[in-house]
This record gives structure tokens, C-alpha cells and sequence, in this order.
């Protein structure tokens, strides 16, 4: 099986955490693209999604799929994306597409955070993929300092604008022994946004594509 097939097989499996009547969290990335393709099969049984990104939402559009503002609406069922890497404890590593904080904010509003992903992303210490930190541009070098400082790693500004019109910071060389220590610590540095740790809230339930199959990971 190769690496799309198992991300293909994830994401066919989430369309079983879909609510009918109800609105959707959509993430951003490969494997929440396979999902917005699996979602349009059935997309008559639901009022509607929300996207993690502006690359999202026109996928979405392009298969008539209803996209609302998240401001429209007060109640999301099930939000579903991928991660960069996740942990047994269900602590993910989000935001290599840079949408971490849009992300956030979708999956903070779900009832519930379906991750997605091939098996390749789960891992005993999270770190060896890059931490993305959004930044506000005027803060990015003042918070390179304040991160070497204060959690030590390497930071490197990626060459990307996010959808918010923020910057990102990828700190390299961690590893995360503490997740929800390391996501507040960074969140409390001035001019972060927010970093692509999604420990304090992980996720609920992690659908894992692996060569025999689909593994489901509770904390
Ligand atoms: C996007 O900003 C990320 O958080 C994605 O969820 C993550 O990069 C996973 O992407 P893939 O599904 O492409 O691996």
C-alpha cells in the first residue's frame, strides 16, 4: 500500500465520525484534501463546512460544497484534518502547510477532533518535524530570540505568508518530552499567534492508515 493509499483509506473511514444535518471542520493538507473528495460523495447529508484555510474552501467550492464563515455559525460536530506528527498521547505537530491557526480555531469550536493520517506520522517524541510558531511579522526576530533562549532548538523563517497575512517560525531540533508545557510556553512569548502544538486540546480520536489496515488511536 503506498503512502496516498493510506491516507486515501483514513480518510474514506472519517466520513463514519460525519454527523448528517450538521456542520463539518474541514483541515488543510494531502490527506484533508483525500477527505474533501471522500466528503462530496455524501455532501447532500450535510448543512454545511468550515474551512482551515482559504486552499480548503475552494476545494471545497469546486465540489459544491457549502462553506460557511465561521462566524455564521455557533456549533461545528466533528472537525477532521491531518497532523505533521502525533503521539500516542494524540499530542499533534500541525502547521507544515501553515494553517495551524486557522486550525486551531476550527478545532477549538468541534465537539470533536478527528485526526487523520498514514502511519509514518505517529511517533514515540514528537520533534523531529519542525515546530511552525505563527508570528506577527514585526515580532519574528524578537521571538527567534526569546524561543533560542528560553526553549533552545533552531528557528528558521520559513519563506511563506499564512492566510492571516503572519509569519512563520520552524524550530527545529526538539524533543518534546512535555508538549502541553512547550504549546503554553511558546503561546506566552509577545507577537506568537499561536504554535502547532495541539496538545492541551489533542485530538479525540486518531484514524492511522497503516499497510494492514485502519488503526483507531484513543488516548
Ligand atoms: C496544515 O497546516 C497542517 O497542519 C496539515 O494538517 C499537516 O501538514 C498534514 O498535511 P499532510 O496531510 O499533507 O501530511
Amino acid at each position: 500500500m503506498t503512502q496516498d493509499e493510506m491516507k486515501q483509506a483514513v480518510a474514506q473511514e472519517a466520513l463514519n465520525y460525519v454527523v448528517e444535518g450538521t456542520i463539518i471542520g474541514v483541515g488543510t493538507g494531502s490527506t484533508a484534501n483525500f477527505f474533501i473528495d471522500a466528503l462530496a460523495t455524501i455532501k447532500d447529508k450535510i448543512k454545511g463546512t468550515v474551512a482551515s484555510s482559504e486552499a480548503t474552501a475552494q476545494r471545497l467550492k469546486s465540489h459544491g460544497i457549502k462553506v460557511f464563515d465561521l462566524n455564521e455559525v455557533t456549533k461545528i460536530s466533528v472537525y477532521i484534518d491531518g497532523a505533521d506528527e502525533s503521539d500516542e498521547g494524540l499530542n499533534l505537530i500541525k502547521g507544515g502547510g501553515g494553517a495551524l491557526t486557522r486550525e486551531k480555531i476550527v478545532a477549538a469550536v468541534a465537539n470533536e477532533f478527528i485526526c487523520i493520517a498514514d502511519a509514518s506520522k505517529l511517533v514515540a517524541v514528537m520533534g523531529a518535524f519542525p515546530l511552525p510558531v505563527e508570528v506577527i511579522p514585526m515580532s519574528a526576530n524578537y521571538v527567534t530570540r526569546e524561543i533560542t533562549k528560553r526553549i533552545g532548538g533552531t528557528v528558521t523563517l520559513r519563506d511563506f505568508t499564512t492566510d492571516n497575512g503572519n509569519l512563520i517560525l520552524d524550530v527545529s531540533d526538539l524533543k518534546i518530552t512535555h508538549p502541553k508545557a512547550l504549546e503554553t510556553e511558546l503561546n506566552s512569548i509577545i507577537g506568537v499567534v499561536t504554535n502547532g502544538l495541539f496538545a492541551n486540546s489533542p485530538a479525540d480520536v486518531l484514524l492511522l492508515g497503516t499497510p494492514n489496515g485502519v488503526r483507531r488511536v484513543t488516548a
